[in-house]
């Protein structure tokens, strides 16, 4: 089931969706989240440090997850996912960086890379609540369109689209890795609450392939049409295509 919510911009966008995981983290002092990366999140995660530094959330029983890494970049490196991850939240918060994970990308070895990360979620005991951006190709994690569903974590070749989309954060397009290992579409659809965000008008028609049209691997956010519980807080650019319908 998709229940949509609907925000005027994007700083309701964050708010809105803040309280999503804000609730899940009242109602669940220990919770696992999965996290993402992407320009989308950085305003949820804003608000996140917003109320724990107003007294309103604590992260000291909380396990991160995030859903995918650049192959070939250590941690210091300003533009891993890990780096992001630090900077907007963890080191703002009082979350234990212990219980905090993201795939290593320095991990020369997929295979191996890849098998102790599903380790590793594995036993954190199942994530909980699953945040996710959505890509302009319909990609999440850096799951991208492919002929079947990919399962578990793995190594990708990013799509080009998907290098220049995020070129913007790189000195030049060169730099960005060609590869990234990220969860896989079972591993993330295993989660139980899944909360999707969207912004701006360029993600409208994305939007509209995602969540009306057939649930395919060549739109591979399709897949969240058969998920039991999942959430997208979108702005009104985002939801352009689909306000009639929801
Ligand atoms: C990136 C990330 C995704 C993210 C997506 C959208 O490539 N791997 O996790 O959701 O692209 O990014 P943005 O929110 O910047 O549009």
């Amino acid at each position: 089931m998709i229940r949509f919510i609907c925000a005027k911009d994007y700083d309701e966008m964050s708010r809105k969706a803040a309280n999503v995981i804000s609730a899940q983290m009242v109602m669940k002092p220990e919770s696992v989240l999965g996290l993402a990366t992407g320009s989308t999140p950085i305003g949820t995660y804003a608000c996140l440090v917003e109320r724990y530094k107003q007294g309103d959330l604590d992260f000291s029983g909380i396990t991160s997850v995030n859903l995918d890494e650049y192959k070939g970049l250590p941690h210091e490196n300003d533009q891993s996912y890990y780096y992001f991850m630090n900077d907007n939240l963890f080191s703002k918060v009082n979350i234990d960086l212990n219980n905090t994970y993201v795939p290593d990308g320095t991990i020369e070895d997929a295979a191996e890379a890849c098998e102790k990360y599903e380790e590793i979620i594995a036993a954190t005991g199942g994530v909980d609540l699953q945040l996710l951006g959505l890509g302009h190709n319909g990609h999440i994690g850096f799951n991208e369109p492919a002929e079947v569903f990919p399962k578990e974590t793995h190594c990708v070749t990013l799509a080009q689209s998907t290098i220049e989309a995020n070129a913007r954060f790189f000195a030049s397009k060169e730099e960005v890795p060609t590869q990234a290992y990220t969860m896989g579409i079972q591993t993330i659809m295993n989660a139980k609450k899944i909360l999707l965000v969207v912004s701006g008008a360029d993600k409208a028609d994305i939007v509209y392939k995602a969540f009306f049209g057939d649930v395919t691997p060549l739109v591979p956010a399709s897949v969240l049409q058969l998920h039991q519980d999942v959430t997208v807080v979108g702005d009104e650019a985002a939801f352009a295509k689909i306000a009639e319908l929801i």
